[in-house]
């Protein structure tokens, strides 16, 4: 298919029309639209892309993700919902996607600027007609059953495709579990689903912050005892009635490495468990977790040491 020349608005001239998308929170010095619907799925509360109305937006900011599928489908979709003559802004680090966006965007047959600052790469392009591969794309990046892992997952999500060693740690060692519990960052599902391999467990909430893993868990999990929340684990209430928790927690924010994520999640647990209740956590080996579980927990036990992951359970 031929591309079509377009005249591009100078990037400093650009005022954000009626319908804007954001998806993701770029960095201010590349000024998002402060009025635009947001769309990332780690947002919770944030409008869901796959709900927008093929043709139904004018201008789309894309904070694009680091996995080539879910980038694709991300720009994909904005593409999708983009009417034609709309403008479409794509930005990544560098190191994180963004030296690849040339070519993709290439692939989709636009035609487009690009610029480099602040260590990423910016793509501007207008919406065309001649747009092509958006299906394909979609279809690549949307949520599917994985051949092989026998569950519903989509690229993005945690370990989308496979079953994390450090979850198959906890999986391998949890004893049978009683009465009504969590898990803090449940990903597709994986864990929850042996949890619910207990008789005993009567309630189960799966919490994550990202909307596609939640949908897939749902998808995964048929059990009236699981319910499922697409929320931020540390805003959660401190019930302190829970049974137990379980937790594989998450290390990365933004790409870099946060301890103080898992660090959270440990106290977060021990606030949603009742005394004598137990937390069963898996962590990377060389993550710093000891300290926030002796601090908040009666009894802290050293179940395993395997594989580059530590498996603890700590008791209220
Ligand atoms: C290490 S993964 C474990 C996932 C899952 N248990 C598994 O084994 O596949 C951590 C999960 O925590 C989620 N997460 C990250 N930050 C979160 C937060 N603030 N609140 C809730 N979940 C979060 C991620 O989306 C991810 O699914």
């Amino acid at each position: 298919m031929s591309r079509v020349g377009v005249s591009l608005d100078p990037l400093t001239r650009y005022h954000p029309p009626m319908t804007t998308l954001l998806y993701g929170r770029p960095p201010l010095v590349f000024d998002p639209p402060g009025d635009a619907v947001q769309t990332s799925p780690l947002i919770p509360g944030s409008t869901a892309i796959e709900s927008l109305a093929d043709g139904s937006v004018e201008a789309a900011m894309i904070y694009a993700p680091p996995g080539v599928l879910e980038r694709r489908y991300v720009v994909a979709q904005a593409l999708r919902v983009l009417k034609a003559g709309g403008r479409l802004d794509v930005l990544a680090p560098k190191d994180r996607g963004g030296s690849r966006l040339k070519k993709e965007l290439e692939a989709f047959g636009l035609s487009f600027t690009e610029a480099a600052k602040a260590h990423h790469r910016r793509c501007v392009a207008v919406r065309l007609e001649t747009a092509h591969g958006v299906e394909a794309a979609i279809a690549a990046g949307g949520p599917h059953k994985v051949e092989g892992l026998g569950a519903w997952s989509q690229p993005g999500v945690f370990a989308w495709d496979r079953i994390d060693p450090g979850s198959a740690l906890l999986a391998a060692h949890v004893p049978e579990l009683s009465g009504a519990g969590a898990d803090l960052g449940c990903g597709y599902g994986a864990l929850a689903t042996v949890v619910l391999r207990s008789v005993g467990v009567t309630a189960l909430r799966l919490v994550d912050l990202d909307r596609r893993a939640v949908e897939a868990a749902r998808r995964n999990i048929e059990d009236a005892r699981a319910t499922f929340e697409w929320a931020d684990a540390r805003t959660l209430d401190d019930g302190g009635d829970l049974d137990f928790v379980v937790s594989n927690p998450p290390f990365h924010d933004g790409g870099a490495e946060d301890r103080r994520l898992g660090q959270a999640f440990i106290r977060k647990a021990a606030g949603l468990l009742k005394k004598g209740g137990v937390l069963w956590l898996v962590a990377n080996r060389h993550l710093p977790y000891e300290a926030e579980l002796n601090a908040a927990f009666k009894r802290v036990r050293p179940v395993a040491d395997q594989g580059g992951y530590k498996l603890f359970e700590a008791v209220k």
